[in-house]
């Protein structure tokens, strides 16, 4: 039976399934560890189920001299010190392939609200201010038949196309491996949707230039991470009219605090970063955290890990 720190309840019944075999604490407060108490809490234990928001820095490894396995409550790990885990032999898990649909639907969704209007239109009636229907009141731009460049195409950026081939969309792809380059996606695109890791080399990646290569009538959506998109340069975007709009559900920073400059820009929806946000999709992300978790403590291979090298160095 190992010492287990959870820094944060979870959905459904993975939890019981971890408790029932390890010694298990979860963080039951109101509001997530600090820094320090995360280091505090988590020093004795030989594994750790840690969320997006939790920074996993070098620091705290070194602060944990029995750690053996850090399970991480998300496809990203960019929280997550994978340098310093690797060179520990500490295997990290994560979450892929179960958050894929739910992801790419609200992907889909932040389109659609964008370009038709919907929050907009949500608001107008709240207030009071529907007095007639007009034909010209509160026009967007069709999704059907729009040309999507789709930045990242792993498996987020996949269920998407597939997706918006129901919309009879012209699809365009840029990645790693290949596709359209990215300069020509954005001179082309009606919307841009992000769907790739944050990490070195895709941090601020739609900045200033960028945003001035799309079209003025073009959409931005983000539900991959905050920091890949320059928040300044979004802002200014917006408010000289480079871009028609972006909706986000990530965001830099994050949480966004509610008199951050970026709110008063135009044509924004933003969301507290909802992705996998539905009930079957986050116990199913419970599940194989608990899986990855309980495998490396029973010193087998965790099912899904973002450092196998650890692995490769270990046979
Ligand atoms: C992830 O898993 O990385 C998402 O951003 C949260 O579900």
């Amino acid at each position: 039976m190992a010492r287990v720190f959870v820094t944060w309840r979870l959905p459904g019944s993975a939890l019981d399934r971890l408790a029932a075999t390890h010694e298990t604490a979860v963080w039951a407060e109101e509001a997530p560890p600090s820094a320090g108490e995360l280091r505090e809490r988590a020093a004795p234990a030989e594994g750790l189920l840690t969320m997006l928001m939790d920074r996993v820095d070098a620091e705290l490894i070194a602060a944990c001299p029995r750690l053996r396995a850090i399970s991480n409550y998300a496809v990203g790990v960019d929280n997550v010190d994978l340098a310093a885990a690797t060179a520990r032999g500490i295997p990290v898990g994560n979450t892929p392939g179960v958050l894929t649909d739910s992801t790419a639907d609200l992907a889909v969704a932040l389109m659609l609200s964008a370009a038709r209007r919907i929050v907009e239109g949500d608001a107008v009636v709240r207030r009071g201010e529907w007095l007639r229907w007009e034909p010209d009141f509160l026009l967007g731009r069709d999704l059907h038949g729009a040309t999507v460049g789709i930045v990242g195409y792993g498996r987020i950026g996949q269920a998407v196309a597939r997706r918006l081939g129901g919309f009879g969309c012209e699809l365009l792809h840029s990645s790693r491996s290949g596709g359209t380059p990215l300069e020509e996606l954005l001179d082309r695109s009606d919307f841009v949707t992000l769907h790739l890791p944050l990490g070195e080399d895709t941090r601020g990646l739609i900045g200033e230039e960028a945003l001035a290569r799309m079209k003025p009538t073009a959409y931005l959506v983000n539900t991959a991470r905050g920091p890949i998109v320059q928040t300044a340069a979004l802002g200014r975007a917006l408010r000289g009219g480079e871009i028609a709009g972006a909706a986000l559900d990530v965001t830099d920073p994050e949480p966004l605090p509610a008199d951050h400059p970026l709110l008063e820009a135009p044509n924004l929806t933003v969301l507290p970063h909802l992705g996998s946000a539905t009930r079957a999709t986050r116990a199913a992300m419970a599940d194989v955290a608990v899986d990855n978790l309980v495998a490396a403590l029973a010193g087998e291979r965790m099912p899904y890990c973002a450092n196998p090298e650890v692995y490769e160095r270990a046979s």
